[in-house]
């Protein structure tokens, strides 16, 4: 087990035909946060179950804490703590009792317990909204209160799957102080997430599934730098996104990635400042004139797209 918290060994797992995990491993150092990032249906909360007693994988063997998870169910269970994807808090309690009540659960007297709802409450900002039943929460606010169970009990290592997906920037901010906070007072911590920064911004190792399958791992630095060169980007108006996209994927094939949302264009460059020029030269011919256009250094996104086309098949 030596510096990790949790491993997780070629882990397998079939939803009937479907292979949702397929010969997956990951590891996350002791102290450290490390994200599981992927897109939906990847296989990440299948993999956060398999890894917390609620689901129980076809191969592989997974530790926590130094813990057997296959062989000592009941045991691994008092050494971790989960925030699942949707909020499971009883909307009738407020969210002192419902803190309250999960010490109860972990043998905490009744004392102890109400000392620590009170800690965890003040944690995570929610001491004004205590007295309050959980159904009058925002959906920020239920996410806390979510986190704050799983951190009732003090535990050594925690997994949180998804825990900012639809909250408010501000909102967000705000959990990434928290879970910064948990790491500075020595909690693991292993995330899910959809979202390229928010990996980037919190995770010391990021690990990558996608389909099933563990694509890539690495620090984000690794990361970017295994995709190497820059990217070009340009924004474009509406009308002419799909006449430039049909000229430059002439010249740079599958590296040409375009986001209709954001009308941005980005294509993965082989030479750099050169290709900048081809780029422009080619809109220039064709008079269409972007918005903007730009080189920069590859982004997560970058590295993200790289990797999914690559497994895909395209080139
Ligand atoms: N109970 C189930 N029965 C059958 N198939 C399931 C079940 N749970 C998940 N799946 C399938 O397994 C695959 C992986 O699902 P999983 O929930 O692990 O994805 P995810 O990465 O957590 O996605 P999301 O970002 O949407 O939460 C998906 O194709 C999903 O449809
Ligand atoms: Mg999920």
């Amino acid at each position: 087990m030596d510096n990790n918290a949790i491993l997780a060994k070629s882990v397998s797992r079939k939803y009937g035909s479907l292979l949702a995990l397929d010969k997956v491993s990951l590891s996350a150092e002791k102290g450290k946060v490390t994200a599981l990032l992927g897109p939906n249906g990847a296989g990440k909360t299948t993999l956060i179950k398999t890894m917390t007693t609620l689901l129980v994988p076809d191969k592989g063997e997974i530790f926590v804490d130094g813990i057997d998870v296959l062989k000592n169910p009941d045991k691994v269970r008092s050494h971790f703590g989960l925030a699942g994807q949707f909020a499971a808090i009883d909307e009738y309690l407020t969210g002192r009792e419902s803190l309250e009540m999960v010490g109860r659960l972990y043998d905490l007297s009744i004392k102890e317990a109400k000392n620590r709802a009170k800690e965890v409450l003040e944690k995570l900002g929610l001491t004004s909204a205590a007295n309050r039943q959980a159904k009058t929460y925002s959906g920020g606010m239920r996410r806390r209160l979510d986190l704050g169970a799983s951190l009732v009990a003090y535990p050594k290592v925690l997994f949180l799957d998804e825990p900012t997906t639809g909250l408010d920037p501000r909102t967000r901010f705000q959990l990434w102080d928290i879970i910064r906070d948990l790491v500075k007072s020595g909690t693991t911590i292993l995330l899910t997430t959809q979202y390229l920064d928010e990996a980037d911004a919190l995770a010391d190792k990021i690990y990558v599934i996608d389909k099933g399958k563990m694509i890539a791992e690495g620090t984000s630095e690794q990361l970017k730098k295994s995709l190497g060169k820059d990217v070009v980007e340009v924004k474009l108006q509406t009308n002419q996104i799909s006449k430039a996209k049909n000229l430059i994927s002439g010249q740079f094939k599958s590296r040409v990635e375009v986001d209709e949302l954001t009308r941005r264009m980005r294509i993965r460059t082989v030479k750099g400042g050169d290709d900048l020029l081809k780029v422009a030269n080619i809109l220039k011919d064709a008079r269409i004139k972007p918005e903007e256009i730009g080189l920069h250094r590859p982004t997560l996104d970058d590295v993200f797209l790289a990797i999914t086309d690559e497994k895909a098949g395209k080139k």
